[in-house]
């Protein structure tokens, strides 16, 4: 079983506190000044307690197990989502990336836009969902998630900090008492890793390319594919990516998060059987019952639709997710559905114009297959068949679908498919060329962090010319 295989090495695989160490001076190297900030105490448990595999339930897995410093604090394989301690059972989501996370503001139904223009909506938070509203609220749920770190209770875990190595630090940090009571003990160890994600340099580390580029630094010159694909990033008639991967100013003054912090229904394919040769189907997928709807639940539960079939517009949101480093990534989106920055490309591109590429068909076509193009999750279409589009959301819950440029013809500010905007034919053109694709991916590679300008500028290669 690939997966299981795969998973079981990354957990074994998992890192010491030497990696974030690696990171954090790879950043400075880039910096005027090579100082490491002095962690707080609180942080300085962080850093012991993130690498502590003590913590989960087979002690076998700690938070780095499934955000890999080596791997901009995302997982460290790319299958669409991570086995848990219990090495028997996979989560439900793809695991995000924990670089640049804060200056996310907490969760809000009524959130005000960055861009400043842009109409409240459902903003900021975590998780795809934004269920944790702050940071440290947010770790109390891999740790008692079963299907995570798999601890049984919040005693188990604070039992494991009081008889861990870093219990005298744990004191200092927190008071000679801490452990008098289970639930301040715990409310602390979610205080400390808050403070490691908010203070370590090696979770916002702004060594990337683009950082060079933006700050007019040396050697942040973007090569001209990379410069054409920051072009189309930016086009509102064409790719209008960064109408939600927002790259000004967010609220705290940190530029080029290529986030707006808000939550969007893009009808990502259900990741399941009915994708052929499927690698890594999520299990609980199998019950067709069963839909993970982002903010209207079933994990987030302030949203729950009145009634299966009464339209709820918050259903199928899920947060716009950090780009830096994206290009690091083997699975995307909230399923991990796609395995490849082109083939999320071409959904964006082709959802509308092409559903038989992403979405199963019923059996009542006429005529031959015919070959889908080698990025289709669906392999083989059958001319005049009925595609079963947005398949991971009920009929009802597909009213909030969103039809902004480049997905339907709206160019945006109205997100709504009511109001104006509108899925592209099908059959039609796909508004982005595959040259500016290829560009735009290119673009995205310049996000990663850690970039050392190479001694003498490339001549050739994908993303050079
Ligand atoms: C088994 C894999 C796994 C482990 C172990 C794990 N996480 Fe996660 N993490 C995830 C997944 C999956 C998500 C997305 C969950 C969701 O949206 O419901 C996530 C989301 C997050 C987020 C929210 C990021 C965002 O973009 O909003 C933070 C922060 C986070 N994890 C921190 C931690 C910390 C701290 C630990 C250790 C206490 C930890 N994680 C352990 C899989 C894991
Ligand atoms: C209407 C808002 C919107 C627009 C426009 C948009 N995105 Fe996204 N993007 C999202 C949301 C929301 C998600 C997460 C969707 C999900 O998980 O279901 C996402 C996910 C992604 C991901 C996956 C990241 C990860 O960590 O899994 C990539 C890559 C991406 N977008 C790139 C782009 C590019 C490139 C463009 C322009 C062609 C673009 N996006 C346009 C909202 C948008």
């Amino acid at each position: 079983m690939g997966l299981a295989l795969s998973v079981a090495l990354g957990v074994l695989a998992g890192c010491d506190g030497g990696g974030a160490a690696t990171s954090a001076s790879n950043s400075a190297s880039n910096s005027a000044t090579p100082r490491k900030p002095v962690l707080s105490l609180p942080a300085q448990v962080g850093q012991v307690a993130f690498f502590d595999r003590n913590l989960s339930g087979g002690k076998n897995m700690s938070c780095a197990s499934c955000h890999d410093p080596q791997y901009a604090y995302g997982p460290p394989n790319s299958v669409s989502v991570q086995l848990g301690s219990d090495l028997t059972q996979t989560g439900v989501r793809a695991v995000p990336s924990l670089r640049y996370k804060e200056s996310t503001p907490a969760y809000s139904d009524d959130a005000p836009n960055p861009d400043g223009v842009t109409s409240n909506s459902p903003g900021g938070g975590f998780m795809w969902d934004g269920r944790a509203t702050t940071m440290s609220a947010q770790v109390a749920l891999p740790l008692l998630n079963p299907l995570e770190m798999n601890n049984a209770s919040k005693e188990a875990v604070v039992r494991a900090v009081r008889d861990g190595t870093y219990a005298d630090l744990f004191r200092k940090a927190f008071g000679a008492d801490v452990f008098d009571h289970t639930d301040v003990a715990f409310d602390a160890l979610g205080k400390a890793i808050e403070a490691l994600e908010t203070e370590d340099l090696s979770f916002h580390p702004y060594s990337s390319k683009y950082d060079l580029y933006v700050f007019n630094k040396i050697g942040g010159n973007l090569t001209p594919a990379e410069l054409r694909g920051e072009t189309v990033f930016h086009s509102s008639g064409v790719a209008n990516c960064s109408g939600c991967h927002y790259t000004g100013a967010s609220f705290n003054g940190n530029t080029g998060l290529m986030t707006d912090f808000t939550y969007q229904a893009l009808g990502a394919p259900r990741n399941d059987r009915s994708i052929p040769n499927n690698p890594d189907p999520i299990p609980a997928n199998d019950d067709p019952g069963y839909f993970d709807m982002g903010l209207c639940g079933p994990y987030r539960i302030d949203h729950a639709p009145a009634s299966p079939d009464t339209a709820d517009p918050y259903c199928g949101m899920f947060k716009v997710p950090v780009l830096r480093n994206v290009a690091t990534r083997g699975s995307y989106f909230h399923n991990g559905v796609f395995h490849s920055l082109e083939q999320v490309l071409d959904f964006y591109n082709t959802r509308d114009t092409n559903p038989e590429y992403w979405y199963p068909s019923r059996n009542d076509g006429t005529g031959a297959p015919k070959a889908n193009p080698p990025w289709a999750l669906q392999p083989v279409s059958v001319p005049g068949a009925t595609v079963a589009k947005y398949n991971d959301l009920p009929a009802a819950q597909q009213g909030s679908l969103d039809e902004e440029m480049p997905l339907g013809t709206g160019e945006g500010g109205d997100k709504t498919l009511a109001s104006g905007t509108r899925p592209r034919p099908a059959g039609s053109a796909p508004v982005m060329t595959p040259q500016q694709i290829a560009d735009v991916v290119c673009f995205l590679g310049t996000l990663s962090d850690g970039y050392q300008p190479p001694a003498k500028p490339p001549t050739d290669g994908r993303c050079v010319k």
